[in-house]
């Protein structure tokens, strides 16, 4: 066993893949010399699945992407965490002061997401209009807390993290673009960002436009059925198991891979 597979997503996020490297492993086998590019790398369950020597994580969350770039450094979290409301409520507010100013990306951020993602409500990540982290505390019996994440730095370090819009990467033929955007239809609310169908189709013609190897999941709808099939993606059905939903709603989705391989 690798080190890297031992090594477990740190966060809860919505839509994490962690179900489906049984499913992608057998396809990214073909490429493990390829560097593995994720323009969502959400919540690293892929990344952390497949293991890949080169990596480019991208995701639009800048608390997500501050986070992760303190685990490449070895991050240590050395505030109070504890499953207690009043101890949230007084670290959400920490953290929504510290967002507002420079201190958005310092070590103390990083380590107050991580303790409201693991201590709120079904480790959502939403946001005012005023652009403060509203989550309401999450009512778990029993949370096992990480402090110390220097597991993690050497397997990071490997690899390259990027916070913005997926248009804005460069790829080449020698990428493994495995993209998992916020699903059609519903969930569509991701730091403070909806992803709207003008961006479903943007990214459907960004991935047929890669010169590499693509693998794209989404919600099995009928029209991102249609847009990947019009473009001569090949399409394989699945059925998701049981995710978080805003609504508190577990049912299974139907879901696809749409694949574009030995390009
Ligand atoms: C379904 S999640 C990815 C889950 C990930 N594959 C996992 O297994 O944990 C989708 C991610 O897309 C990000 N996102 C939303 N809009 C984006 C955009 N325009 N560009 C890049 N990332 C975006 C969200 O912040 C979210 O983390």
């Amino acid at each position: 066993m690798t080190v890297a597979s031992r090594l477990n997503p740190p966060l809860k996020w919505a839509g994490g893949k962690r179900w489906l490297i049984p499913h992608l492993l057998p396809l990214w086998e073909q490429y493990t010399d390829y560097r593995l590019v994720e323009p969502f790398c959400g919540g690293l369950a892929v990344s952390l699945g497949l293991a890949p020597k080169r990596a480019l994580l991208n995701d639009i969350n800048p608390h997500l992407l501050n986070f992760y770039r303190w685990l490449q450094k070895g991050l240590v979290i050395s505030s109070e965490m504890e499953n207690e409301k009043e101890t949230y409520y007084r670290a959400r507010a920490r953290f929504n002061a510290l967002i507002k100013t420079v201190e958005r990306d310092s070590k103390e951020a990083a380590g107050l997401f991580y303790y409201l993602n693991r201590t709120g409500y079904n480790g959502l990540c939403r946001f005012n209009r005023k652009g403060e982290f509203n989550v309401p505390f999450g009512r778990y019996k029993r949370i096992n807390y990480v402090r110390d994440f220097r597991d993690y730095a050497p397997l990071l370090q490997r690899w390259e993290f990027e916070l913005g819009d997926f248009t804005a990467l460069e790829t080449s033929s020698g990428d493994f673009v495995y993209a998992d955007p916020p699903y059609d239809v519903e969930f569509t609310q991701y730091a403070q960002q909806g992803f709207s169908w003008d961006d479903q189709v943007r990214l459907a013609q960004w991935l047929h436009a890669h010169p590499g190897p693509v693998v794209a999941s989404n919600q099995a709808s009928d029209r991102i059925v249609e847009l990947y099939g019009d473009l001569g993606f090949t399409l394989t059905f699945l059925d998701a198991p049981r995710r978080i939903a805003c609504t508190g709603d577990r049912t299974p989705a139907r879901e696809i891979l749409a694949l574009k391989l030995n390009a």
